[in-house]
C-alpha cells in the first residue's frame, strides 16, 4: 500500500502516476468482547430455537431494546431485512393484486417483498440529487387498485415522510418504510421507522446496525405486529401468550420462517447500546468530507434540507458529466486507480431487471411472474429520468469508519482533489480509450 502523498495536480494513477494511497477501513462491523460472550453463553445453554419474545428471553429483550429506539413502537425481531419487509405488508394485509407504489432505485429487496406477497410493484420517479422517491410521482401513480406506498431510505437519507405520510392518510393508503440503510435518519425531527404504519430493517453485517443476518419490522399497531408473527413464526402448538384470540383460529404452520435466532437477538441488543456513537462518528466524518471537497467542481455530495440528518454507511455523491467533459465511469476508475472505493451502487432501474418481465423471460420459473402477467403490468423500457440518470451518475462509496478517521477521510478528499485537477488529462484518455465499464464494489 502506497502512503505517498502527491499533490493534487500530479499524474493520475490511472494514467500511469502515483496513487494517493489506499483508503483503509477500520474493521466493521465490531462486536463487543460482552457481546461475543453473550453469544457464547447462549450457545452453552443451548438455547438454540427462537419461536419468538415468549419463549425467548433474549428476543424479548432485543425487541423491547429496538422499541425504546422506536419511541415505543412493537418490534418483530426477524432473520432479514427482506423477511422483515415481508412480514410488515403481511402484518398490513397487502397481497395478491395489490399495487404497492416504489421505488426503481435501491437494493432487491425492497421490490421483493412485494412480489413474495403476490402483490404488484409500481415504479415511480426518485430526485435527482439524493435518489429518494418522489412524492410528487407517488401521487401521480395512485389507483384504485393502489394499497401501499414503500419508500427506501436509500443510502442512509430519509425520505420525505411528512409529504409520504400525508399523501398516505389523505387518499386511505398504508405507508410502508425500508429502513435497511437508514437506522437512526431523522427528517424534522421524525425518526426513520416511526412514520409508517410498518417498517424493515436489515440488520445484516454490512448496515448501519449490523448483526450477523437479521432484520426487524417496526409498527404502532399491535395487530400488525401479530400479523407479521403469523407469517414467520412457528407458532401451531404453541401461539405466544399475549396472542390476539381474533387471529388464533387462523395460526398454523404455514410460514416462512422469518424469526430471529437467540444468537442474533443478543447481538441486536449488544449493537443497539452503540448505535448512536456510530452514527454521530460518521456524521462527524461526512461533514468533514463535504467541507474539504467543498471546492469540487464535478463531484459533490447531495445538499440536504435543514431538518435532514442522514446517516451513513455508504456515501452517495453526484457526478457531473456534461461540466467534466468525461463519463462517470472514467471518473470512478481514475478515484479507484487512486486507492478509494468507487462505484454506482444501483446497476440499472429494477424493472428492467429481466425476471419481472413475463411477456419475454426465459430463465428458470420465478413465482411472481403469474401475478405480474395476471395485472398486465410492462416494465420493460419504463422512462424514469431521474433513476436513469442516478444509475448513470452517481458514485457511492463505502462510508462505515465508526473510530475517529480523520486521515483517511482526508484521503479521499485527496483522491476526488487530484482526479478533477486532472480532468484535462482524463478526458484526453476517455478518447483514446473509449468508454470505461461500470465499475461495482
Ligand atoms: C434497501 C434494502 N432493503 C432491503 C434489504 C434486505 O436486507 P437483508 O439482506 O437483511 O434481507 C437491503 C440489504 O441488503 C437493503 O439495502
Amino acid at each position: 500500500m502506497s502512503t505517498h502523498s502527491p499533490s493534487s495536480a500530479s499524474k493520475l494513477a490511472l494514467l500511469g502516476g502515483t496513487p494517493v494511497g489506499e483508503v483503509v477501513y477500520s474493521k466493521f462491523p465490531v462486536f463487543s468482547e460482552r457481546a461475543i460472550e453473550r453469544v457464547g453463553d447462549v450457545l452453552r445453554a443451548g438455547k438454540a430455537v427462537g419461536l419468538g419474545r415468549f419463549h425467548s428471553p433474549e428476543i424479548a429483550e432485543a425487541e423491547d431494546t429496538i422499541s425504546r429506539y422506536h419511541g415505543g413502537r412493537r418490534v418483530l425481531a426477524c432473520s432479514s431485512g427482506h423477511a422483515a419487509l415481508q412480514a410488515a405488508l403481511a402484518g398490513l394485509e397487502i397481497c395478491s393484486g395489490d399495487e404497492v407504489i416504489t421505488t426503481p432505485y435501491t437494493w432487491g429487496a425492497s421490490t421483493s417483498c412485494i412480489l413474495h406477497q403476490n402483490a404488484i410493484p409500481i415504479f415511480v420517479d426518485v430526485e435527482r440529487d439524493t435518489g429518494l422517491i418522489d412524492p410528487a410521482a407517488v401521487e401521480a401513480a395512485i389507483t384504485p387498485r393502489t394499497k401501499a406506498i414503500l419508500a427506501v431510505h436509500i443510502f442512509g437519507q430519509p425520505a420525505n415522510l411528512r409529504r409520504l405520510r400525508e399523501i398516505a392518510d389523505r387518499r386511505g393508503l398504508k405507508l410502508v418504510e425500508d429502513g435497511s440503510q437508514a437506522h437512526g435518519a431523522e427528517i424534522d425531527g421524525l425518526r426513520v421507522g416511526n412514520v409508517g404504519d410498518a417498517a424493515g430493517f436489515s440488520c445484516m453485517g454490512g448496515k448501519v446496525l449490523p448483526t450477523t443476518e437479521a432484520g426487524y419490522l417496526v409498527t404502532p399497531d399491535e395487530s400488525v405486529f401479530w400479523k407479521g408473527a403469523m407469517i414467520g413464526q412457528h407458532m401451531g402448538r404453541s401461539p405466544e401468550k399475549d396472542f390476539p384470540d381474533a387471529l388464533r383460529p387462523w395460526v398454523d404452520s404455514l410460514v416462512y420462517t422469518y424469526r430471529v435466532t437467540p444468537l442474533n437477538a443478543v447481538l441486536l441488543t449488544e449493537q443497539f447500546g452503540r448505535i448512536d456513537g456510530w452514527i454521530a462518528e460518521r456524521r462527524r466524518h461526512a461533514d468533514l468530507l463535504r467541507s474539504k471537497i467543498a471546492a469540487a467542481k464535478f463531484l459533490r455530495m447531495p445538499d440536504y434540507a435543514a431538518g435532514v440528518k442522514p446517516v451513513y454507511h455508504l456515501l452517495t455523491m453526484n457526478f457531473d458529466p456534461a461540466a467534466a467533459g468525461v463519463s462517470r465511469n472514467t471518473f470512478a476508475a481514475a478515484m479507484k486507480a487512486e486507492g478509494m472505493m468507487a462505484f454506482g451502487y444501483v446497476p440499472s432501474p429494477i424493472p428492467d431487471w429481466a425476471r419481472l418481465h413475463w411477456q419475454d423471460y426465459r430463465g428458470p420459473r420465478v413465482s411472481w411472474l403469474a401475478a405480474l402477467e395476471r395485472a398486465g403490468v410492462d416494465y420493460r423500457g419504463m422512462a424514469l429520468p431521474q433513476c436513469r440518470w442516478r444509475v448513470a451518475n452517481s458514485i457511492e462509496t463505502r462510508f462505515d469508519f465508526v473510530d475517529a478517521n480523520e486521515e483517511m477521510v482526508s484521503r479521499m478528499a485527496e483522491i476526488i482533489l487530484k482526479v478533477e485537477a486532472n480532468i484535462g488529462a482524463l478526458r484526453d484518455h476517455e478518447r483514446t480509450a473509449g468508454p470505461t465499464a461500470p465499475a461495482r464494489r
